[in-house]
């Protein structure tokens, strides 16, 4: 009737932007991402009997009603797959500022889906469990598994073949990700809307879904050969190629500020000095920069110089969401 999960937040190396089916996030190609640590979301969620309606708190304090929407209709899900109806509880804290483009909903909802599962007395494997995380968020179902993960796009309408399959553990490769916070507010349009207001109208779709098609093997394999040097101009191309077709939308989608830029042209000035260094940005103002782990003082130091910048977070590859046992919900800060 309680458990408490947590789970890390995963960045994508080759994106997700698209679906074939909204209701159901089934998107129309496939994604790899790697889990960054220490970011992560925890989540408890306990079932009450005697509650009419269920209660989403964020950071101890009512959610708003966006988030509170979210999270009662995934726990609907949950309810429906245990044949069971009492409402619960639900505390969130995260480390992660939300809605920033920070892919914290990937963690929130791969936390709530291990948290929710258990305390309705459902033990799914991992299979199951990244495709009902899918349903909340469509890259929560990456954040199910720790290291470098593909999200496997599937053909059935009812979505049992699209979920999330680890390609390498977290100790596989020592890469470092240095996150520069250019704004960590609230983005003014969702990731969710965006994404279907560029599907719908930006002339550029079709060349995306080519792009990737082109990516996802390349990055596969220069994860599994440990090749930063393939991988990072492939990220970089890809990363770009997803807001090309958010430009080109109808009304247009713009997600960087001054910052992103001069974060952009910081990673360029890094490479021309010999540091391996790459930048992926998701639907927001925030940069991401991949490096070799032995790097990871002389970019971050870097990207703290830019004007641009509030703020630097030097994240690793993290490992699967988790149940934590005991009743903790403290979160700590990123480091
Ligand atoms: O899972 P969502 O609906 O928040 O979409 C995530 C979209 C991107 O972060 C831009 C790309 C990705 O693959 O994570």
């Amino acid at each position: 009737m309680h458990s408490v999960a947590e789970a890390h937040p995963n960045i994508a190396l080759v994106k997700y932007w698209g679906k074939r089916d909204a209701r159901l996030n089934l998107p129309f190609r496939g994604s790899i991402a790697v889990t960054v640590a220490p970011l992560r979301a925890r989540t408890a969620v306990t079932v009450h009997r005697s509650l009419d309606a269920d209660q989403v708190l964020l950071h101890g304090s009512p959610a708003d009603a966006r988030f509170a929407g979210r999270v009662q209709a995934f726990l609907d899900l949950v309810r429906e797959q245990a044949g069971r109806d009492e409402r619960a509880v639900v505390e969130t804290e995260s480390d992660i500022p939300m809605a920033a483009g920070l892919a914290g909903s990937s963690a929130g909802f791969a936390a709530l889906a291990l948290a929710a599962t258990r305390a309705y007395g459902l033990d799914p494997g991992e299979d199951a469990l990244s495709r009902l995380a899918r349903r909340g968020s469509g890259s929560a179902c990456r954040s199910i598994h720790g290291g470098f993960v593909e999200w496997k796009p599937g053909k059935e309408p009812g979505g049992s073949d699209s979920l999330a399959i680890p390609l390498e553990p977290p100790d596989h490769w020592d890469i470092a990700i240095v996150i520069a916070v250019v704004n960590d507010g609230r983005k003014q349009i969702s990731s969710r809307e965006a994404m279907a207001r560029t599907v719908g109208t930006s002339p550029l779709y079709p060349a995306w879904l080519r792009r990737v098609d082109i990516d996802l093997p390349l990055v596969r394999r220069a994860i599994r050969d440990r090749d930063l040097r393939l991988m990072g101009p492939v990220i970089e191309r890809n990363c770009l190629a997803m807001f090309a077709t958010m430009w080109t939308a109808d009304p247009p989608i713009l997600y960087w500020q001054h910052g992103t830029v001069e974060v952009m042209e910081a990673v360029r000035r890094l490479r021309a000095r010999g540091v391996g260094a790459w930048f992926t940005i998701d639907a927001g103002p925030n940069v991401k920069v991949l490096c070799e782990g032995a790097d990871r003082e002389r970019v971050r130091g870097a990207l703290s110089r830019v004007p641009g910048v509030r703020s630097t977070l030097t994240c690793r590859v993290g490992g699967a969401a988790r149940r934590i046992p005991g009743e903790g919900m403290a979160v700590s800060g990123a480091g």
